[in-house]
Parts: structure tokens; sequence; C-alpha cells
């Protein structure tokens, strides 16, 4: 892999090093479009190949930390942080999952039983690389479960710096990982503080069924109070879930996401019970179903992440 950076929005961009050599190879003057703002530029062959990184510079370019959160519960949180996390694994990202929640779902729909996790960490018990667990290719785990519980309470004795405490614990990990994915508690808690005080992207799923807005409302307040401690975390996916096709209600509701938030909203994931057979087969939804429509659905939100047209088609 070699990164292209784009010189209008510096976004950077890997690039598969045996496409460029055709390239190379065959003399012409070779021109790029940038997938996040469309800039096309010309690509300076002589100065990329000075500036071929070895395998370990890949990786010094910090990882895209998103957080799944709203405090209403049930809405597809967890299904979403594990099955984009599982997909991006797929299209050859290194991701890490980050389950801050005590109902430790994420080990249970990956089919794991890891003996550490984010506990473990976050007492100093362990170190970060035998918290870890591989679950898949590409996909690592940090789990969650019943034992955060006492974690929370050990924050919130913190006579300063409380909110810091897992973004501290997950410094090593920083340039590691392409993303970081941290799937969060309903509700609202010293942990989720610490999460937003971490992440600087957030993802909300928003449950196309009664009243979805209010509870997106609710979060854009307390989002708007980290802000102004936090002014790197932003908004940057609402995805719609639970969408039923075969009623008016939910495409009602999501028409008016859209013009409420036209910049944020993302394809929505339809209802499907696929979703919910998959997790007692520890599998996930591109294991379990991948010829399903959730499979489809889900694997548009990864090229909508990843700003890949391409990914996973
Ligand atoms: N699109 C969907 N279609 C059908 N079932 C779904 C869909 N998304 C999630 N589910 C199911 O709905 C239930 C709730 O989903 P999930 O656990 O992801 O929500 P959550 O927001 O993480 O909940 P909590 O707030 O309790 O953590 C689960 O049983 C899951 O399998
Ligand atoms: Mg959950």
């Amino acid at each position: 892999m070699v990164i292209i950076v784009c010189p209008k929005c510096v976004r950077k961009h890997k690039v598969n090093l045996d496409m460029i050599k055709k390239h190379i190879d065959s003399g012409k003057n070779v021109s790029a479009t940038c997938r996040s703002c469309k800039y096309k530029f010309p690509v300076l062959m002589d100065q990329l190949l000075d500036n071929l990184p070895d395998e370990k510079e890949t990786h010094r370019f910090k990882s895209r930390k998103i957080c799944v959160t709203l405090s209403k519960g049930g809405v597809g949180k967890t299904t979403t942080c594990v099955n984009l996390g599982a997909g991006l694994a797929l299209a050859g990202y290194k991701v890490l999952l980050v389950d801050t929640d005590t109902q430790g779902q994420s080990s249970y729909i990956l089919g794991k039983k890891p003996r550490a996790g984010l506990t473990e960490l976050l007492t100093k018990e362990l170190t970060i690389d035998e918290c870890v667990v591989q679950a898949r290719k590409n996909l690592w785990l940090l789990s969650g479960g019943k034992s955060l519980a006492g974690v929370k309470r050990i924050i919130d004795r913190k006579s300063f710096g409380a909110e810091w405490t897992l973004a501290e614990a997950l410094k090593p990990v920083d340039c590691q990982y392409d993303f970081i994915l941290l799937d969060t508690s309903p509700g609202w808690d010293q942990l989720i503080v610490n999460v937003l005080f971490y992440a600087t992207e957030v993802l909300v799923p928003v449950a196309l069924e009664v009243m979805p807005l209010h509870g997106l409302s609710e979060f854009m307040k307390s989002l708007g109070s980290i802000q102004k401690y936090r002014k790197e975390i932003s908004l940057k996916y609402i995805v719609p879930t639970f969408l039923d096709t075969r009623i008016k209600g939910p495409q009602m509701l999501y028409s008016e996401l859209k013009k409420l938030y036209p910049e944020s909203l993302c394809s929505p994931i339809r209802y499907s019970e696929s979703l919910s057979e998959a997790p007692s087969f520890g599998k996930s939804i591109f294991e379990f179903a991948p010829g399903s429509i959730a499979s489809a659905d889900y694997r548009e939100l990864v090229r909508r992440v990843t700003m890949d047209d391409t990914a996973l088609v």
C-alpha cells in the first residue's frame, strides 16, 4: 500500500502499489480523483516512489475512532457496531472493536469468550496486548461485560481527569488500526462520557419506530455539552435502523430525518430477521446470511464510512 494525499482536502488515501506500478510501467501520466472531494490531480510518480512507506509506516496515521451511541436502548447500536466492524475487516481494513457495555454482547455476536477485556485494561491489571483478542482476520476485540460496572465506580471516584481514563488506556494502539469502533451501553454514564472524550466521529443508529427524533435531539444536546470541551468530536453518521418498507410511517420518518440531517443521514438498515438470528450462531451478518438485505445494507454502510464505492462490492 502507498498513501496518496489529496492536495485540496488533504484526505489520505491508501492505494494498492501493484495498481500504480501498472501505470508506471506504461510510462503514461497518471492522475487521481479524490474519493472525498472529487478533486482531480496529477500523481507524481517519482515523489511517490521516493516516499514509499515500509510496513510499519503505513500505520503511522492515527486510527479513525468512531463511537456508536444513543441513550435510547435497543436501536441497533451493537448490531451496527459489530457488523460495520466485520464489514470493514472484510474490506481489508484493520479494525479494533471496543465494547464498553456491561451487557458484553459484541463477544457473543462474534462467538468469542475472551478471558480478559476492557475491565482488565482500565484497572491496569493487564496490558492492552493481553486484553485484546483476535476475532477474525483483520478484526480484533476488546470485550465488555458485567465487570465494567465496577470500573465505572472506580472512574467515578477519581478526583480529576476521570473523563480521559479510556483515552489514556487506548493510547498505545492509536496508530495500530485503521478503525477503532466503540459500542456503548444505553443511557448516560461516566463510561459513555469517556467514549465521547476519546472518539472523534459519532455514529448514531436511529430506530425508525416511535419517537426516534426525540431520542436524537436529546442526544444532540448531550453531545453539544461534550463539544464545548472537545472540538474534535462531531456527529458524522445517522443510520436509520429497523426500516420496515411495507408500512408508511417509517418511510415518512426517514424523509423527515433527511430534511433535518441531509449531510449525515446514511442509507437505512432495513428490518431483517437474519440480524436477530445471526448472534445466536456467533456470526456476523456477512457470515450468517451474505445474500440477505441486511448484509447488503451493512455493505452500503461500509462504503459510506470508507468513502470507497468499490468496498465489498
Ligand atoms: N435491522 C434489524 N432488523 C431486525 N432486528 C434487528 C435489527 N437490528 C437489530 N436487531 C435486533 O434488535 C435487538 C436490539 O439490537 P441491538 O442489541 O443491536 O440494540 P442496542 O441499541 O445495542 O441495544 P442496547 O441499547 O440494549 O445496547 C437485537 O436482538 C438485534 O438482533
Ligand atoms: Mg447494545
